[in-house]
């Protein structure tokens, strides 16, 4: 017999409106803990407006969000961090002129609650060194660990934000669109980095590049216009008639399958 696995992060009709436009509607979504889950669809389909109504950046105007079946719809987007829902940080967020050890640093101390003891002697540090020590590694960051953020790779600065959003010791994490802008030759470091995530952190990945989706996630959920059109396992949502022409069009359509050749 084996135990029901818990559930991470429970959202249930969720809706948001900005004026006329009706953004959010209506949308139920569960997060089990070590989930895999992409979430996809066309631009302006409301996935980022539905990122911020999770972590609590925006409110919703209906619906409710659990997390570990513990309530949370109006709590602080501070509140939720720190029960352990992080989405990555944008890479506008960096300090462009440190380096990435000591941008990762600085949020290994913040996240220790110890941000403003950063100039203390180096002893006291040593579990918050180690820390990012053990990051930079994960991220295989190592050959860019003392250079700074705005001088290395673009695809390597999106992996400092996932740095830093495991800084938080994240149990549910949430990536918005992490390939965005990561030349095809730097794909596989990301891949590497997502799929090196401890395996009990819920995930949920906003995502374009379908090869992307098919590597990663377990089950995948489509939005359309704001709402839910269909969440199953990545072959059988991707060949479905309506998210393929619905999401993709036809110029979509070649890649999509392309990835569903893989399977
Ligand atoms: N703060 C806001 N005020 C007004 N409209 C917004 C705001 N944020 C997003 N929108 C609109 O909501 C829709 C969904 O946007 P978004 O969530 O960014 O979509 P996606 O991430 O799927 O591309 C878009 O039409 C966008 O212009
Ligand atoms: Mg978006």
């Amino acid at each position: 017999m084996s135990a029901t696995p818990s559930i991470a992060l429970e959202a249930n009709g969720l809706s948001k409106r900005f004026g006329a436009l009706h953004v959010t509607q209506d949308v139920s979504l569960s997060l089990l803990v070590g989930a895999r889950t992409a979430l996809i669809g066309p631009n302006g389909a409301g996935k980022t407006t539905l990122v911020n109504l999770l972590t609590g950046v925006i409110q919703p105007d209906q619906g409710r969000l659990r997390l570990f079946g513990e309530e949370v719809t109006s709590a602080s987007a501070a509140a939720r961090t720190r029960k352990g829902l992080v989405r990555t940080f944008q890479i506008s967020s960096l300090f462009a002129q440190l380096s990435v050890f000591e941008n990762i640093f600085i949020a290994v101390a913040q996240a220790a609650g110890r941000g403003f003891c950063i100039w203390h002697a180096a002893g006291r540090q040593k579990d918050l060194l180690e820390r990012t020590e053990q990051l930079v590694v994960q991220l295989k960051l190592e050959a860019d660990r003392h250079n700074k953020v705005n001088e290395i790779a673009y695809g390597r600065q999106r992996l400092v934000e996932i740095a830093l959003a495991l800084a938080l010791m994240p149990r549910v994490l949430l990536l918005d669109e992490p390939a965005a802008g990561i030349p095809s030759n730097e794909l596989d470091l990301l891949h590497g980095a997502i799929e090196s995530l401890p395996r009990d952190i819920a995930v949920l990945m906003i995502e374009h590049d379908m090869e992307m989706v098919r590597r990663f996630a377990t089950d995948v959920s489509v939005l359309v216009n704001g709402a839910l059109l269909m969440s199953g396992r990545p072959a059988e949502v991707m060949s479905h008639p309506e998210v393929q022409s619905v999401y993709l069009g036809a110029a979509g359509k070649k890649r999509f399958d392309g990835a569903l050749a893989h399977a």
